[in-house]
């Protein structure tokens, strides 16, 4: 069963134990860890959710030199997670050294994490992409050409808002990795996320992988609300609907 990974938007280690209490000790979770934790935290809030057996997105969407990028990449990948990212703006030799690095640093026996990139964060909008950016095509066309670009150098996909997936996988490759937060399940809040999708609306789409933050940490019972979204997501009835 495809799993929804978690958005752990949460301060420290004692808010992170708070939340996984509402979960059985023996499911395996797949968990984003964030700047907000990770620079709380380090790489030991790492190490500590996987011998709890949960596997790990680290989002720290890197974007530097190729060299300090390659180095970065090593030293996490190391610690054994299952995906991370980087910002395409930075360019092809850039993302092929991220690639290297996590193939060097990898732990002997086992595979390298998967990576993606971020193309335009969502936060970007189409006047700034023109007027600060000057990048007179726009937010969207600049999002396809960065998906392009890192197809090309060798990432194994991006991410990208469920109503991209079919322009993106047109300009690379059906197996290229969308993968879709802004996931909202029928009636709950939508917060601030402007575009959102429910879990079965990303499912048909093509999303690959999607993340849920609130939805789950501030649900009344996150676990609960964690397998409704998880049986949406694998095309399942939810709960709400039986
Ligand atoms: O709480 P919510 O489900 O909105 O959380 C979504 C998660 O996905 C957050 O961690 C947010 O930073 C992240 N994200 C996003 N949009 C992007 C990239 C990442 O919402 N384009």
């Amino acid at each position: 069963m495809k799993r929804p990974i978690i958005a752990l938007d949460l301060p420290n280690r004692q808010a992170i134990d708070d939340f996984l209490s509402h979960f059985p000790k023996d499911e395996s979770l797949y968990l984003k860890v964030g700047m907000e934790l990770y620079y709380q935290e380090g790489p030991a809030i790492v190490r500590y959710l996987k011998e709890l057996g949960h596997d790990i997105f680290l989002d720290l969407k890197m974007h530097d030199i190729p060299n300090t990028v390659e180095r970065a990449m090593k030293g996490i990948a190391g610690l054994g997670i299952k995906l991370t990212n980087i910002h395409a703006a930075g360019g092809k030799e850039m993302m092929m050294a991220a690639v290297r690095g996590l193939e060097t640093g990898k732990p002997s026996g086992q595979t390298r994490p998967q990576l993606i990139a971020v193309t335009q964060l969502t936060s970007t909008s189409d006047e700034q992409v023109k007027e600060e950016q000057l990048i007179p095509v726009g937010v969207s066309e600049s999002a396809k050409q960065y998906a392009k670009l890192t197809h090309e150098s060798g990432v194994d996909g991006v991410v990208c808002s469920a109503l991209e997936v079919e322009a993106i996988k047109k300009v690379t490759a059906p197996e290229f990795i969308c993968l879709t937060p802004g996931i909202r399940p029928k009636g709950t809040a939508v917060g601030d996320q402007k575009r959102v999708v429910t879990p079965e609306m990303a499912s048909t789409i093509g999303s690959d992988l999607i993340v849920v933050g609130r939805p789950i940490t501030q649900a009344e019972n996150p676990y609960q609300a964690y397998l409704e979204i998880k049986k949406e997501w694998n095309g399942e009835k939810s709960y709400a609907n039986n």
